[in-house]
This record gives structure tokens, C-alpha cells and sequence, in this order.
């Protein structure tokens, strides 16, 4: 399983060095949260800090985009070679044609679900995703308590995606906990936000998400 941190609970004002922290912790993936005020209730960055953040690391870079018009974004994040992308299927008339700007030019193409959004609606292009991204908290902030009913979502997936290669990623409440029953289940990527940030030891926090313990 694949530790994402979530850098929407890093210090912004030491942006570089918590990224340069982070990556020294072991982290797999960098998650980076886009909010834009309309789809959720708040502000993080947009596509200038993305470009600054894949200029200055080699990591893998994970783009959530919680916006009205993600299809905006698209160009700039193929250009950049950001290496997983996802948007809203709340906010998107045309998933299918999104999902594959994003796969002819080589970039994951995920698409994001909210808690409330059943997970059949992703059935009928579920070979045209290369992962899933469950929300297991409403979006919009860190630090919010994980919604249990992710688990059916995850089991669905894993019934209809059973031959195809899908990733699935859980973001919203992670702790080292529910981490390991989320590993047990299947998940691929675990997102975690303040789970990770809120501590000195970044490490520590990330080991324990894998279910080791570091003194
Ligand atoms: C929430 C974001 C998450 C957030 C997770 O809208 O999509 O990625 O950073 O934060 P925690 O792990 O604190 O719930
Ligand atoms: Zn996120």
C-alpha cells in the first residue's frame, strides 16, 4: 500500500521544506489537494504552486481537483507531467472524454467520489479509470472523522474491476486505525492529511500507516 501525504495540513509557510521532509519520511506519493471555493467551502493553490512543487521533486505527484471546471486544469497538468489526476464525477458532464485527455497522454486518470455518491456510477467506464479516489470525509478540510461507509464502495470496486488493474485510493480521515483495515481490504493509496502533519515525527506516522511501529 502507498502512503500519499497530504500536504493541505503542512506548514505552507515552509512549503519546501516540509516537501523535502516529507519525502525523507518515506512518503510514495505526493497528494495535493486543489480547492476552489464553489465546489467545496474552500481555498488551498492552484496550477503556479503545482508547477514550483514539480520543478523542485522527482516524487510522484497526485492532483485532486475539487473544482467546478476541472476540465481547465487538464492541459496544464499533461504539460507539467503530473503522474495522477482525478476530478469530481459531481462536477463533470463528460467524464469519459476527461479521463481520456488524461490516458492518451500518459498520465493515472482517476476519478473522485464524494460520500454520498454511489459508486455503480463509475461501473460503466470502470476499464477507462486507472484508479478511484473514495472520499471517506465530505471534501473541503483536513482533520475530519473517516466515514466507515467507504468499505462497501471499495468491495464493489474490487467485485467489477476484478480483471482490469485499478488502483484504489481512500482519502478523508486516515488514521492507523482504520489504515489497516483499509490495507486489508485492498487499497492501494492512502491519503492522510493531518494524521501525518500534525506530529514532529513524520516517519513515525507514516510507518505506523503501514502498520510498523518505529521508536
Ligand atoms: C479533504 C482532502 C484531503 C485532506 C485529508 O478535502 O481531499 O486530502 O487533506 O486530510 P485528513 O487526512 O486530515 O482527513
Ligand atoms: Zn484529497
Amino acid at each position: 500500500m502507498k502512503i500519499a501525504p497530504s500536504i493541505l495540513s503542512a506548514d505552507f509557510l515552509n512549503l519546501a521544506n516540509e516537501l523535502q521532509k516529507i519525502q525523507a519520511a518515506g512518503a510514495d506519493i505526493i497528494h495535493l489537494d486543489v480547492m476552489d471555493g464553489h465546489f467545496v467551502p474552500n481555498l488551498t493553490f492552484g496550477l503556479p504552486i503545482i508547477r514550483q512543487i514539480r520543478k523542485m521533486t522527482d516524487i510522484p505527484l497526485d492532483v485532486h481537483l475539487m473544482v467546478t471546471n476541472a476540465e481547465d486544469y487538464l492541459a496544464e497538468l499533461i504539460e507539467m507531467k503530473i503522474d495522477y489526476v482525478s476530478f469530481h464525477q459531481e462536477t463533470v458532464y463528460h467524464a469519459h472524454r476527461q479521463l481520456a485527455i488524461l490516458r492518451e497522454k500518459g498520465v493515472k486518470a482517476g476519478i473522485a467520489l464524494n460520500p454520498a455518491t454511489p459508486v455503480q456510477t463509475l461501473l460503466p467506464i470502470i476499464s477507462d479509470l486507472d484508479f478511484v479516489l473514495l472520499m471517506s470525509v465530505d471534501p473541503g478540510f483536513g482533520g475530519q472523522k473517516f466515514l466507515p461507509l467507504v468499505f462497501p464502495k471499495i468491495e464493489i470496486l474490487r467485485q467489477n474491476a476484478a480483471k482490469e488493474k485499478l488502483e484504489i485510493e481512500v482519502d478523508g480521515g486516515i488514521n492507523s486505525e482504520n489504515a489497516k483495515k483499509l490495507s486489508k481490504n485492498g487499497v492501494d493509496i492512502l491519503v492522510a492529511g493531518s494524521f501525518i502533519f500534525s506530529k514532529k515525527d513524520y516517519r513515525k506516522q507514516i510507518e505506523s500507516l503501514r502498520g510498523n511501529d518505529v521508536q
